[in-house]
């Protein structure tokens, strides 16, 4: 089965995007081995640190190494991705001779509580991840918007779109 990691961008304990990493799980269930990977306890990104990577850094990175196939689940703060993402994404491209991205396939998921979808997020994510050799898919471009129309009260997708997203994170199976 294909493997399947799953970053998302926000740390908070009722976060969006976690809520929508879950419904990945589950559309996930018995077609790919698929895994929130956390992000939340690695240091800020400090290049002396590249001297002697600390722990959390070396079995990070190992661990983005061992997935083909990554999706991205994206909000925007002040019009770009979260610094938790931006870590994550310098953290396992450094030192660059041992970039882990390059290579990877991409999948992106913007949301916003408004209706612009963390476009400009999206496209900030989509730059940084081209430019370290990811394979960054251009369709679906996926800007979900406004979340609170998103989800049942248990946080599962509404019909409308569970059915949409079905489609989006299937891309990752092909
Ligand atoms: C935001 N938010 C936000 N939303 C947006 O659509 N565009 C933006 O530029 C910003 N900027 C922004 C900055 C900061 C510092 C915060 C804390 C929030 C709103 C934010 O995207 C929204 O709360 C999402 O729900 C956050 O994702 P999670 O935590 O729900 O996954």
């Amino acid at each position: 089965m294909k493997k399947i990691g799953i970053i998302v961008g926000s740390l908070r304990k009722a976060s969006n995007s976690q809520k929508i990493a879950d419904n990945a799980l589950n559309y996930y269930k018995g077609k790919a081995d698929a895994k929130v990977i956390e992000i939340g306890h690695l240091p800020l990104y400090n290049a002396d640190y590249e001297l002697d990577l600390p722990e959390s850094y070396v079995h990070y990175k190992k661990e983005i190494e061992s997935f083909d196939s990554f999706l991205f689940i994206v909000p925007e703060y002040n019009r770009t991705m979260t610094p938790a993402m931006k870590n994550a994404i310098d953290v396992a491209s450094r030192p660059f001779t041992s970039n882990k991205w390059n290579g990877k396939t991409v999948l992106l998921v913007g949301h916003s509580i408004g209706k612009l979808g963390a476009y400009g997020a999206v496209n900030d994510v989509r730059k940084v991840l081209g430019f370290l050799g990811a394979n960054v898919l251009m369709y679906p471009e996926v800007y979900l918007g406004p979340t609170k129309d998103l989800f049942n009260e248990d946080g599962t997708f509404v019909p409308a779109s569970a059915g949409f997203m079905d489609d989006v994170f299937s891309a990752l199976l092909k």
